[in-house]
């Protein structure tokens, strides 16, 4: 079966539910047993049952077959955020004294837990560069547990040869932990390029819809299951089943709406990049882009965010841009129906950035296609009539007067 059809049948099942399409909302903390022995033996229920609330609820188990079946996981789970999925799954595998190799270009907040709370448990990080693809093996030490990848890179899309870095992860003896938040399991097949344990940001495609925090964890085998359940366990961190609802309605319609943003992020991203005022479009899927071999090579499609590199370095300028959009909203996150856009701010050590202008990151919602490039038309205009006040002084940052 095609995954799209597999997204509206995983998780539920209304023959068990009187008929009713979708699988009621379980609600507990208490579970209750019918004997003292077999209270007593609940730790046995601790991957597959229902012993606590935090251990998860029948809801619960319906999202994860679904978020596993999405994944081609062996078995997944969810956790408060995106965020929280990222850090608890580094967690389980690293202790005092190990190592671990982080993508240059990961989303900065994985950079802030590495440099800040694994730092003071004697973890240490070493930033790779996200085109290593191989290389990475000769920055391993014997120490060093985990690869992390994301692909492509937060605000700036850099794509990374990751079965490249799976092999020689996994010739070391790593655990290759990969961010498939961008692309979603729909377009990156995480497991079938050497993932281990794919982490994913639900707060973004998953609930479409920009009303909800929660990550997910899939893993490859059921070692590597267990280790990961027992971290989030021990963190306290579970997911209430109300949201779980909220999610697994969101897979049902996760594979038309990946559709559109893509098609329409595609679209936006190629008008872009012939306006006199941006000197680059990061997107992987256009053919100008230095990622676009591996992106071809290894993913099924895209999704809805990509930067654009504008010419000029006014702040001025960029504001007058931003600041009169009527459909692109300024905020942060993705994913949801609605088009974002903010200033991009990527931390890089390995490789500073250098590159003149201005960056700026787009998310491209289910708004139809020509009301948001009037939109972004209309914000051009603002952005030259801003440069053309500015003293002569500023004449570096002119763009070319755009044509109609
Ligand atoms: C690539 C990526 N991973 C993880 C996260 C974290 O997700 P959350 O906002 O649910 O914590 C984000 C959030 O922007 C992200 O962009």
């Amino acid at each position: 079966m095609k995954r799209e059809t597999r997204l509206v049948h995983a998780g539920r099942d209304p023959e068990k539910h009187s008929g009713i399409v979708n699988p009621p909302v379980y609600r507990a903390s208490t579970v209750l047993f019918p004997t003292m022995e077999e209270f007593q033996r609940r730790g046995e229920l601790k991957y597959t049952g229902f012993s606590y609330g935090i251990q998860g609820t029948p809801t619960t188990f319906d999202l994860t077959d679904a978020l596993a079946e999405l994944s081609g996981a062996h078995r997944a789970v969810v956790t408060s955020s995106g965020y929280s999925a990222i850090t608890l799954a580094l967690m389980p595998f690293l202790g005092q004294g190990d190592h671990l190799l982080v993508a240059d270009t990961v989303y900065a907040p994985t950079r802030a837990f590495c440099t800040g709370t694994l730092a003071r448990f004697g973890v240490e990080t070493t930033f790779y560069d996200p085109h290593a693809g191989a290389a990475v093996g000769e920055l391993m030490r014997p120490t060093t547990k985990i690869v992390f990848a994301e692909s492509p890179g937060s605000q700036t899309f850099e794509v990374q040869d990751v079965p490249a870095i799976a092999r020689a992860a996994h010739a070391r003896g790593a655990v290759v932990v990969f961010d498939n938040t961008w692309a979603t399991p729909l377009n990156f097949r995480a497991f079938d390029h050497g993932v281990d344990v794919e982490v994913q940001a639900a707060t973004k495609y998953l609930g479409g819809h920009s009303d909800l925090m929660m990550g997910v964890i899939a893993a490859r085998t059921e070692e590597l299951f267990r280790t990961v359940k027992d971290g989030v366990s021990e963190f306290g961190d579970c997911v209430a089943p109300d949201l779980c609802y909220t999610v697994l309605r969101g897979l049902r319609t996760l594979a038309v709406r990946m559709r559109h943003h893509e098609r329409s992020a595609l679209e936006v991203a190629q008008w872009l990049a012939r306006r006199p005022e941006v000197s680059r479009v990061l997107h992987p899927a256009l053919p100008e882009d230095p990622g676009h071999a591996l992106w071809q090579r290894d993913f099924l499609g895209s999704s809805s965010l990509f930067g654009v590199q504008l010419a000029t370095g006014s702040p001025r300028a960029v504001a007058a841009l931003m600041d009169g959009l009527q459909l692109f909203k300024i905020g942060a996150s993705f994913g949801g129906f609605e088009s974002l856009i903010l200033p991009a701010t990527p931390t890089r050590v390995v490789r500073p950035r250098s590159e003149p202008g201005t960056l700026i990151r787009l998310h491209i919602g289910l708004e139809a296609l020509e009301d948001l490039i009037a939109d972004l038309d209309a914000g051009f205009a603002r952005l030259n009539a801003a440069l053309s006040e500015e003293p002569a002084a500023a004449g570096s940052n002119r763009t070319a007067t755009p044509s109609a």
